[in-house]
């Protein structure tokens, strides 16, 4: 069993390179990222191909950079953990071909992490550290379970590329523990809420990614300025497969969810669009992304306060129209999801979870309900290897490793 409860991380989905050294699932010894961010910005998205270069040169030198930072050698390590889906899978490959020859050379279990189980344990990683610097305990052989939180949980897990509600449990005690299940309770249909962010923010002439910007000029807008509402979703379509599937989409069923738990944000990016025709602001939205580029390319790298001098009052108006509804909507399923699952507790978890007006309605929702809320740190918001690590140790503990034949699955789904 556990010799030094020590787990590396590795994390290579999408855009991030990602390696981390958690103990015992609840010490962070370390967790470094490698942002592509800056490359794939001239682009507006990520670019596969680009991607998976970057994460082959990187995956290396950040792993002995985590094991340095760390205090520790590969030899050191109880286990290998990295994610196999859902992701790019060029990007994923990368991470496990690695993962893969780390366990093989040192003769150490390879454990699989999915990437949105990752997510949400990097909200309970948190928690166990909160509790543990409160005095409550150190952070020794903690169980899984005995995460402050009360459990069973409802889990948001809202990024550029997913937007899932699931239902977490942890594992049952005793001293076969297993490891945590999750009940898919909903899903979007088509795009991620952090998708929506990003095309939102494209057309209106703003960086990429979008959510950041969108969050800091939303503070100078009028969110009831215009009224944007979700429609009627078309299940039956879906079902069909009829509707056009996009990134958001892929990663599980939707026959057997409450439609009421369902998300839907491409038809909100499209009124944005429409909004800016009506109103003639297509122009401006061109005028300002010229202006932010030049901006970049002077070398002067374009902040938030630059974008908001180049938006007048009805962009602003708009932006936080947008965000507005989008903060609602997710808002409201999900607090109807947790009631309807008895969830004893809320963690909403991914890039979008960093949202301010996100976190503040969430905190007031939940306090109102008598619901304990919780939502990761900005830096283990976004993508990172500690929750990788951190997910794996139970699975550590349950000893579910898996084999050198692994592969990398782009539609994991999380069940
Ligand atoms: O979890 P993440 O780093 O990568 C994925 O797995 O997708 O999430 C990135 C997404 C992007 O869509 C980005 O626009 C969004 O999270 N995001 C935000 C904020 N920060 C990042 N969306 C809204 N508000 C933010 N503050
Ligand atoms: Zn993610």
């Amino acid at each position: 069993m556990a010799a030094s409860g020590l787990i590396l991380g590795i994390e290579s989905s999408c855009d991030e390179t990602a390696v981390a050294v958690v103990e015992r699932g609840t010490k962070t010894r370390s967790s470094i990222v490698a942002s592509q961010i800056a490359m794939h910005a001239p682009y507006g998205g990520v670019v596969p191909e680009l991607a998976s270069r970057e994460h082959l040169r990187n995956v290396v030198p950040l792993t002995r950079a985590a094991l340095a930072q760390a205090g520790c050698e590969l030899r050191d390590l109880d286990a290998i953990a990295v994610t196999n889906g859902p992701g790019l899978a060029g990007a994923l490959l990368v991470g496990i071909t690695y993962a893969k020859a780390l366990a093989f050379a040192l003769a150490k279990p390879l454990i699989a992490v999915n990437h949105l189980e990752g997510h949400i344990h990097a909200v309970l990683l948190e928690d166990r550290q909160r509790r543990a610097g409160a005095g409550m305990g150190e952070p020794g052989p903690l169980p899984a379970e005995e995460a402050a939180l009360p459990m069973p949980a409802l889990a948001l897990v809202v990024s550029g590329g997913h937007t899932h509600l699931f239902l977490a449990r942890p594992p049952s005690a005793g001293p076969e523990m297993g490891s945590w299940r999750y009940s898919l309770i909903g899903r979007t249909l088509d795009d991620a809420a952090g998708e929506a962010f990003d095309k939102v923010a494209k057309l209106l002439g703003l960086g990429y990614p979008g959510g950041p910007w969108i969050d800091h000029l939303a503070q100078f807008g009028d969110p009831k300025a215009v009224p944007f509402t979700f429609s009627q979703i078309k299940v039956k379509s879906h079902l069909e497969g009829k509707a056009p599937r996009t990134k958001g989409a892929l990663t599980a069923p939707i026959a057997d969810l409450d439609r009421h738990f369902l998300f839907s944000f491409s038809g909100i990016k499209t009124a944005v669009l429409r909004y800016v025709e009506v109103n003639q602001m297509r122009a401006g939205c061109e005028a300002r992304q010229q202006a932010l580029m030049a901006m970049a390319a002077s070398g002067h790298r374009p902040t938030w306060q630059d974008a908001r001098a180049l938006c007048d009052q009805q962009t602003l108006d708009l932006i936080a129209s947008f965000q507005h509804a989008v903060v609602g909507d997710l808002l409201r399923k999900t607090f109807a999801a947790a009631e309807a699952v008895d969830a004893a507790s809320v963690l909403v978890t991914g890039g979008v979870a960093a949202n301010r007006e996100l976190r503040v309605r969430f905190t007031a929702e939940a306090a109102e309900r008598g619901l304990p809320v919780a939502f990761p740190t900005p830096a283990l918001s976004t993508d990172n290897a500690a929750m990788i690590a951190a997910a794996a140790w139970p699975r550590f503990l349950a000893r579910e490793f898996a084999g050198l034949d692994l592969e990398a699955d782009p539609r994991l789904v999380l069940s």
